[in-house]
């Protein structure tokens, strides 16, 4: 069951459809930064040893991702534009408190990044022609569905104060953020 609260419009399949390389470029950048971010919630936690190792397969997982659609990007003479931000997950990220519920928070929200994820690769591997390309995006979503569930757990055992209203609250934030950014052919 995913967290999300909205539905990804569907004239973005379309537009993604439309623009395959902008959708692999971004694509590329947004596992790149999962694998970064996921090294350095590692890197905050020493003393949670469950949690660096979680992370730490994640991260691996996430380089995996990175590489493989770097593969497709060579195989289809796409090459890897500047990275130049993620509006959607630094909205998010902004709502991450500090203090005792920061973990909670990015947790949750590293959560919901996965959950949106995992729905529009999933929309990819439904409409895309290539079968190449809709095995790709069949396993990918496969595994941020994994993630999603995964960063959930380590909420509910790491997170401190009441879990499941502030994700109730960052989902609703999250589906808000979603509708009011533009439609673009990127992942997010
Ligand atoms: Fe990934
Ligand atoms: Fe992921």
């Amino acid at each position: 069951m995913s967290l999300l609260r909205s539905r990804t419009d569907p004239r973005w399949l379309d537009l993604a459809r439309a623009d395959l390389p902008a959708i692999l470029a971004d694509h590329a950048h947004c596992e790149k930064k999962a694998a970064a971010s996921a090294v350095k919630l590692v890197a905050e936690h020493p003393d949670r040893p469950d949690l660096v190792r979680a992370v730490a397969r994640l991260a691996q997982e996430e380089l995996q991702h990175f590489l493989a659609v770097l593969a497709e990007m060579g195989r289809l003479g796409v090459a890897l534009p500047p990275d130049t931000g993620d509006p959607y997950a630094q909205a998010l990220l902004r709502c991450v408190r500090g203090g005792a519920g920061r973990l909670l928070d990015r947790l949750l929200a590293a959560a919901l990044i996965e959950a949106r994820s995992c729905e529009r690769l999933a929309l990819l591997a439904g409409a895309l022609e290539e079968p190449r390309l809709r095995e790709l995006y069949a396993r990918l979503a496969q595994s941020e569905a994994g993630h999603e569930r995964l960063f959930v757990e380590l909420a509910r055992r790491h997170g401190s104060g009441d879990v499941e209203a502030r994700l109730a609250e960052l989902a609703e934030e999250e589906a808000r953020i979603v509708a009011r950014l533009p439609l673009l052919p990127r992942i997010h």
